[in-house]
C-alpha cells in the first residue's frame, strides 16, 4: 500500500495549475476545498509492511544539502548515474558526470528519490526512520493527502552497504570547504541507522516538462498559517511574527544565532515574510487586491534564496543555472501573475492551516505535561500541527518558452520535511517559548524596544 500511495504522489503531480486555461487541477481543487479535514480522513485500513528498497552495493553518491537533523544525497548504481554534480565515489575520488550521461531507468527509485539520513543526535537510532515513515504513511499521508506531499519510501542496507561511510566522507569534505552553517561542522550521519527514506526529489526537472522550458524550486516553511490559540485579545502579530520580534529583541539570543551561522546582523534582522498572506480572505476592493498580490510576490521573492532552477533545451539535457537572487525574480516576473493566480486560489495553504487550527485548538499552553492515558490524544494532535507548522513546502514553477505552449506556466507544490515533532520531548519547550511571547507583549507589539515586523494581522489593522 505504501509503495502504491507513493506512486500516486509521484504521478498525479500535486495539484498543479495551469495558467492559461482552466484545468482538472483547478476541480480538484474546489472539490477538496468543500470538505474539511476531518471529513477528508480516510477510514482505517489494516496496516500493511513497508515496501523496502535495498541499497545497491556499488554506489556514488553527492551532497544535496542538509538541515540541522537530517543529510540529503543523491544517491545512484555506479553504472547508472543521472547528475551532474559533483560527486564521490566509494574510493573518495571527484565524480562528476554529466546530466542524463547515464540510463536512469535500471536505477530505479533511486533515479528519482534522494536518500534523506538522520544526523546523529539525541533520539536518533536504528528506528528513526521506520517512525517518521509510520508516522507519514498512518497519519499524514490520509490527512493531507498523498497529492500534497513529497513521496517517500524506505531504504535499508545504509550501513551494511558502506555507504554509511561514502555519506560520512562527503559531510567531511563540506566541512573542509566550510559548510554554509558553522554549527553543523563536524556533525555526521547516525551510525546506527541502516535504514533511511528515499524522498522524492524536488529539483528533479518536471517529468514531461515543453521545451524549452525552465523550472524553478522554491523552498519555504509554511508555519503558523493560524493564529496561535492563546495569542491575547487585540493580537498584532500573529504566531511566527511574535516569534520573529521575539529573536530580533533578543540581542544575546540572537547574536548568538547570527554568530553561529555567520550572518550578517543587517540580514538576521531582516523582516522575515508574514505567512497569513497566504491564507488571506479575498479582497473587497481592487487596492486591496493590488496590496495582497504585491504580498503574496514578496512572501515568494523573500524565499528565493533556497532557489534551485533548471533550463531545459530539449528532453535530453536539462541542466541546473545558477541565478543570483535579483537575477531569478527578473527572470520570473512573466510567471508573477500565474504564481499569485496559483497562491490564491489553491487549496493547499487553506488545508495545511484547517489541520493545524483542528489539532491545535486550545494552544500548547492548555496540554498537560505529565502524560497520561487522558491526555496523550491531545498531544498527539499538538504534535501533528507542529509537524505541519515546521515542514518544508516546495513550490514548482515552471515556464514554458516555447511560443506555441498552451501552459506557458505551471505552478505546484507539495510538503516535504515531516519527520513527527516528539511532543513529548518538546511540549516544555513549547510552552515556555509561548509564555514568553505572551508576557513579552510580543503578539500585542507592545515590547520595548519596539520591534520591526510586516504582519499581514497589523496591516489589516492600520
Ligand atoms: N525532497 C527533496 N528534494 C530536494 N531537496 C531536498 C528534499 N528534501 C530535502 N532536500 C534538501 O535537503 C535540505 C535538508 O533537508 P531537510 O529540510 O529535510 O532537513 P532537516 O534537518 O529536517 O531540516 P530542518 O532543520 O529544517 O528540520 C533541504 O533544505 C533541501 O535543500
Ligand atoms: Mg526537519
Ligand atoms: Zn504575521
Amino acid at each position: 500500500m505504501a509503495a502504491r500511495a507513493d506512486t500516486v504522489a509521484d504521478d498525479n503531480f500535486n495539484g498543479r495549475n495551469y495558467a492559461a486555461a482552466g484545468s482538472a487541477g483547478d476541480v480538484v481543487m474546489t472539490l477538496s476545498h468543500q470538505q474539511s479535514p476531518r471529513q477528508q480522513r480516510v477510514l482505517p485500513r489494516q496496516p500493511i509492511a513497508p515496501q523496502i528498497v535495498t541499497m545497491p552495493s556499488a554506489v556514488k553518491c553527492s551532497f544535496i544539502g542538509e538541515g540541522s537533523a537530517n543529510a540529503v544525497f543523491c544517491v545512484t548504481p555506479a553504472s547508472g548515474t543521472t547528475n551532474n554534480r559533483k560527486g564521490c565515489n566509494s574510493n573518495g575520488q571527484d565524480d562528476t558526470v554529466p546530466w542524463g550521461a547515464g540510463t536512469s531507468a535500471d536505477a530505479g527509485p533511486l533515479s528519482t528519490h534522494l536518500l534523506r539520513i538522520p544526523k546523529a543526535g539525541p533520539g536518533v537510532g536504528p528506528n528513526t526512520c521506520l517512525e517518521h515513515h509510520a508516522y507519514y504513511c498512518n497519519i499524514l499521508r490520509p490527512l493531507v493527502g498523498a497529492e500534497w506531499l513529497v513521496g517517500q519510501q524506505l531504504i535499508q542496507g545504509v550501513v551494511s552497504s558502506g555507504v554509511h561511510t561514502i555519506l560520512n566522507n562527503l559531510l567531511a569534505e563540506m566541512d573542509r570547504n566550510r559548510r554554509s552553517r558553522p554549527d553543523w561542522v563536524g556533525t555526521r550521519v547516525a551510525e546506527d541507522v541502516d535504514v533511511a527514506l528515499l524522498v522524492e526529489d524536488m529539483t528533479a526537472a518536471c517529468k514531461k516538462p515543453t521545451y524549452p522550458s525552465s523550472t524553478t524550486i522554491i523552498q519555504c516553511k509554511p508555519k503558523w498559517l493560524v493564529q496561535s490559540p492563546s495569542a491575547p485579545a487585540g493580537a498584532r502579530r500573529c504566531r511566527t511574527c511574535a516569534l520573529a520580534a521575539a529573536s530580533a529583541a533578543s540581542p544575546r539570543a540572537d547574536e548568538t544565532k547570527r554568530r553561529t551561522n555567520n550572518v550578517k546582523p543587517s540580514i538576521s534582522h531582516k523582516a522575515k515574510p508574514c505567512p497569513l498572506v497566504l491564507v488571506a480572505d479575498p479582497p473587497l476592493t481592487p487596492q486591496d487586491e493590488a496590496v495582497l498580490e504585491t504580498a503574496l510576490w514578496d512572501y515568494v521573492c523573500q524565499h528565493l534564496g533556497s532557489a534551485v532552477t533548471f533550463t531545459s533545451s530539449s528532453p535530453a539535457s536539462p541542466s541546473i543555472r545558477s541565478f543570483s537572487v535579483s537575477e531569478l525574480s527578473m527572470a520570473l516576473q512573466k510567471a508573477r501573475p500565474a504564481v499569485v493566480r496559483w497562491m490564491r486560489t489553491t487549496n493547499f495553504f487553506r488545508r495545511i492551516a484547517a489541520i493545524q487550527a483542528e489539532f491545535d485548538p486550545c494552544g500548547a499552553l492548555s496540554v498537560k505535561s505529565a502524560i497520561d492515558d487522558a491526555s496523550a490524544p491531545s498531544l498527539d494532535r499538538l504534535q501533528t500541527a507542529m509537524t505541519l507548522r515546521d515542514c518544508t513546502c516546495f513550490l514548482r514553477i515552471t515556464t514554458s518558452d516555447g511560443l506555441t505552449s498552451s501552459e506557458p506556466v505551471q505552478v505546484s507544490a507539495k510538503l516535504g520535511d515531516l519527520d513527527r515533532k516528539d511532543g513529548r520531548r518538546k511540549l516544555a519547550q513549547w510552552q515556555i517559548q509561548e509564555r514568553t511571547l505572551i508576557s513579552g507583549g510580543f503578539y500585542l507589539g507592545t515590547e520595548e524596544p519596539r520591534q520591526q515586523t510586516r504582519c499581514w494581522l497589523e496591516r489589516q489593522r492600520d
